[in-house]
């Protein structure tokens, strides 16, 4: 609250548009899509992990209803309403068991969203990567779909296969 009241009162003697601001302080939406972290999204079911040498992260992939019903029933392209949530946590040595690992913090959420009509210029999918809960910038954000689709074009853009 404090943080909006701070925001009116920059705005205000600015002059800058009192809308945005707010906007911007509170509403959380990556840049371009305007994705947020879905609520309740902790609560999914997991479709596999993943993991990439060199970088320093265990990740998971958790979908919601709309996105394990369309694994189990290898429904592509993914119906609009598929919601899939990337977690990232540190990767953390267990002391004394060489080469065992655990999750530590947090390092990124990342989302994405299907809605073939509103996110039609980026094969049907709204992009939007968050650390701490704060979306990353529009030039990060402007990277996502280049990526999936140079490289998971055959699957609907989607990287994560259903591990059973
Ligand atoms: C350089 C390539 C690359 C870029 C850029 C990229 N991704 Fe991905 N993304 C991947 C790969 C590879 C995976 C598979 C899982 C993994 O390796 O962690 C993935 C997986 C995902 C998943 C899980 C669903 C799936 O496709 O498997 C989400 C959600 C996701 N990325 C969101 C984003 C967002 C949001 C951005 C932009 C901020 C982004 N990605 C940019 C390569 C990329």
């Amino acid at each position: 609250m404090k943080k909006i009241l701070l925001a009116l009162a920059i705005a205000g003697a600015t002059g800058l548009a009192v809308s945005s601001l707010v906007a911007a302080t509170v509403d959380e939406a990556s840049p371009i899509f305007g994705v947020k972290i879905p609520h309740g999204y902790r609560e999914w079911q997991m479709i596999g992990v993943a993991h990439e040498a060199g970088v320093d992260e265990l990740r998971g992939v958790l979908g919601n209803a709309t996105a394990m019903k369309a694994y189990r029933q290898h429904t592509l392209p993914f119906p609009d309403g598929t919601v899939l949530a990337k977690l990232a946590w540190k990767h953390v040595p267990l002391p004394g068991l060489n080469g065992a690992f655990v999750t530590g913090a947090s390092t990124t959420v990342q989302i994405m969203v299907k809605d073939s009509k509103k996110y039609a210029a980026t094969g049907g999918w709204g992009f939007g990567r968050f650390i701490d809960g704060k979306p990353a910038d529009e030039a990060q954000h402007k990277t996502c779909f280049g990526c999936h689709q140079a490289h998971a074009g055959d699957h609907d853009f989607v990287f994560t296969r259903y591990a059973h």
